[in-house]
């Protein structure tokens, strides 16, 4: 089996920056509560620019980083769980926006592992040799689906999002995807549909009154608890899968990109796996939770700064509503 390669990163963060005190003006919290709870110290809103615009602008981003024109592109994957539209995908508003003119493009929604599914996806096309670059862009406004008067989730999410360009190559590679279904309602977005169908039923027959009243608003609910406990058993569960696959332990790995969820949740999946801290990359204190484009930015910061060498053994994983949760191992 082929591994797989950045030719490219890219990510594009908004400039409207809301640190903790910025929310305790509005509700009653501060960042002596914040801060040691979760790791976050500011978060990045895109108060001006539709969901899109950030993901076009982490796409070109990519490009100029690949060195090459947007026709070489022979598909494009967005992962987005707050897309701005229900179609069409995004990716075909970004294949428009930067010209990929050669380009198929479709989206994924895994919530918060969406860039590990995608790039799983991206993969599996590259194997097969008909696809030969591959554009992934992970990008996600998740203001656009908060409640401001709701303490425990808006302090926690900020938008941003992150591209990369890839192609097959020589190197290891090896993926885990795992989902509960079983506890969707631990976090979700409910959509809220107004119909005007003359038949339509009371939607709460179809959903057994599982949702309360956040879910009519098209906010995020989540019960933080319940995620918390699933999180850490998921990331070191989809570590050691992947670890297996290619024999390595996961203290052996190089690098490890984490979804940035809660820097207590890194902090115990990686010591339950045993790997030392300093081989964990973490962005959550300055960008918040970006769901799916948590690793692609961080994917992005450490391609640009140098310190994501080749014949690395680079490990992502994530977690998210689903609950879903994954993780790769690639040698970069
Ligand atoms: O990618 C999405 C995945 N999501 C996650 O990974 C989230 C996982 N969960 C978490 O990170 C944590 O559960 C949170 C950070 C969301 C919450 O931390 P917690 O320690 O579980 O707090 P809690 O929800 O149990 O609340 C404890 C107290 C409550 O007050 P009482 O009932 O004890 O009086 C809350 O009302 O803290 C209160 N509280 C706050 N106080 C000040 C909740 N949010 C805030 C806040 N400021 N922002």
């Amino acid at each position: 089996m082929s591994g797989l390669q950045f030719l490219g990163t890219g990510s594009y963060v908004p400039d409207f920056v809301a640190d903790n005190d910025r929310f305790s003006q509005i509700l009653d919290t501060s960042d002596e509560w914040i801060y040691p709870r979760t790791g976050i110290k500011k978060r990045q809103l895109a108060v001006d620019k539709p969901n899109y615009y950030m993901g076009t602008e982490a796409a070109k981003d990519a490009l100029k980083s690949a060195g090459i024109t947007a026709d070489k592109i022979d598909l494009i994957i967005v992962s987005t769980c707050t897309p701005d539209f229900f179609y069409p995908a995004m990716s075909c508003l970004i294949q428009k926006r930067i010209g990929a003119v050669n380009a198929s493009c479709f989206d994924v929604n895994s919530a918060c592992t969406g860039f590990i599914t995608a790039m799983d996806i991206a993969h599996k096309f590259l194997e097969t040799d008909k696809y030969k670059t591959i554009l992934i862009v992970s990008s996600e406004k998740l203001s656009s689906q908060q409640d401001y008067t709701d303490r425990a989730n808006c302090i926690l999410f900020g938008d941003a999002a992150g591209a990369v360009v890839v192609a097959k190559s020589d190197g290891q590679f090896s993926s885990f995807l795992g989902a509960e279904g079983d506890e969707f309602d631990a976090l979700y977005c409910k959509v809220n549909y107004q119909s005007n169908c003359p038949w339509f039923k009371d939607e709460d027959e179809f959903y057994e009154n599982r949702f309360d009243t956040f879910a009519k608003k098209n906010y995020l609910y989540q019960d933080g608890r319940a995620v918390y406990k699933f999180a850490v058993n998921a990331m070191a569960d989809a570590v050691n899968h992947v670890s297996e696959q290619i024999g390595i332990a996961p203290s052996e790995l190089d690098l490890v990109i984490p979804h940035q969820a809660n820097l207590r949740i890194i902090a115990k999946a990686t010591e339950l796996l045993g790997i030392p801290e300093e081989k964990v990359y973490t962005n959550i204190e300055y960008m918040g939770n970006v769901s799916s484009a948590c690793i692609p930015v961080g994917i992005d910061e450490l391609y640009k700064s140098g310190r994501l060498k080749r014949g690395m053994k680079l490990c992502l994983v994530g977690f998210g509503a689903g609950l879903t949760y994954g993780s790769i191992i690639m040698e970069t």
